[in-house]
């Protein structure tokens, strides 16, 4: 097949880890005899350096024609200045807003041989396999705000959530837990905000359209605490955009390191932005030591979701295994017996674990 896919590396770590990301895509390409179009363009503070926007006219349009959308991370100290006009994450935002993709899936997969990289104890991770949905569009990180200025020394955010936009949210967490075991976990924080009594009673609507499928709430404070007790009974969790941005940085401690988690972002369609949850780690960048993982396993979603290819996604996956069963470790997950590798090494061990996989 044909695809052409637009590439964001953004900031700090993201320029690295986007690097190996394409490596991966152009040795599927080779294997299964595909043909991928790229296109890099700017984002997030080097857009703000640049064009004085961290989300120029032309990369969203660019981003709009793509098949899909890879990217690496936005952010850094030169740019958060808190008086600053604009911020990097406003390139995010606004392009996932712009691109309508109001569904971030967040799988927390967990690999027998990074049990050692995580903090919790090897027993309570066994089983581990959950996905959160997390609402990207909407909440507070889009209602109305008010920055404090010299004068007036007060600031508000405003959470708004709409019948419809919980509803679309909570329809794909029970589509994707049919497809799983079946259990829907909402996490809100119903006991005291408005918007979570809504978020409650219709979720508990959709519900009624999935009598299979389990569905059970969880007050937020509460979520936090069961994901570290008992994470492996866990299989779907839906909740709004802060909820789901605080409650995946946990969980990635879960896998060992905010280095193995990848993400989709999808909205109706086919397109799609697929990047790690992790930042652009700004101590890091330059040195060849991210973790590239996380966005190689954002490629696999991007080759599941937006190119319809699973065979292929498959294959980056077990090519990600079979690069962590053989002892080879970015320093963020590395053990005593494991062999360390640079980011662009970590990229090769994934490209030459792809070997002849073509059907
Ligand atoms: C994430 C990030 C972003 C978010 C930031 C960079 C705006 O933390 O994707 O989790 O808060 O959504
Ligand atoms: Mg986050």
């Amino acid at each position: 097949m044909q695809a052409h896919i637009v590439t964001l590396p953004g900031d700090g770590i993201g320029v690295e880890v986007v690097t190996e990301g394409v490596k991966v895509l152009r040795r599927v390409a080779e294997v299964f005899g595909h043909t991928f179009g790229f296109d890099e363009q700017p984002i997030g503070g080097t857009a703000i350096d640049d064009f004085g926007n961290p989300l120029p006219a032309a990369t969203l349009e660019a981003c709009q024609k793509a098949d899909a959308v890879l990217l690496g991370a936005v952010g850094g100290p030169k740019w958060s200045d808190p008086s600053a006009p604009v911020r990097p994450e406003q390139g995010l935002l606004g392009l996932r807003k712009e691109m309508g993709l109001y569904a971030n899936l967040r799988p927390v997969k967990i690999y027998p041989m990074l049990q050692a990289a995580s903090p919790l104890r090897p027993e309570r991770l066994e089983g581990v396999d959950l996905v959160v949905v997390r609402e990207l569009t909407g909440g507070i990180y889009f209602g109305a705000r008010q920055e404090a200025t010299a004068e007036v020394r007060e600031a508000y955010d405003t959470m708004i959530y709409t019948a419809d936009e919980i509803r679309r949210i909570t329809v794909r967490a029970f589509e994707l837990a049919r497809g799983r075991r079946n259990k829907v976990t909402s996490v809100d924080k119903a006991n005291v905000l408005a918007v979570s009594r809504l978020w409650r009673k219709v979720v508990i609507e959709v519900g009624h359209e999935y009598p299979d499928v389990t569905l059970e709430h969880m007050l937020v404070d509460a979520a936090t605490m069961h994901l570290l007790r008992r994470p492996a009974d866990f299989d779907v969790m839906v909740m709004g955009n802060m909820f789901g941005d605080i409650l995946t940085d946990e969980a990635s401690m879960l896998a060992g390191s905010m280095g193995m988690l990848a993400s989709a972002s999808l909205g109706e369609g086919t397109q799609g932005v697929y990047e790690p949850i992790h930042g652009s780690a700004p101590d890091i960048a330059g040195q060849g030591i991210a973790n590239p993982l996380a966005t190689i396993l954002s490629v696999a979603m991007l080759l599941r979701y937006s190119l319809g290819l699973e065979e292929e996604a498959g294959a980056v996956e077990d090519a990600v295994s079979a690069v962590l069963e053989a002892g080879y470790r970015t320093p963020d997950i590395a053990g005593p017996d494991t062999q360390r590798v640079s980011t662009g090494e970590m990229g090769d061990h994934v490209v030459a674990a792809m070997l002849g996989n073509a059907g």
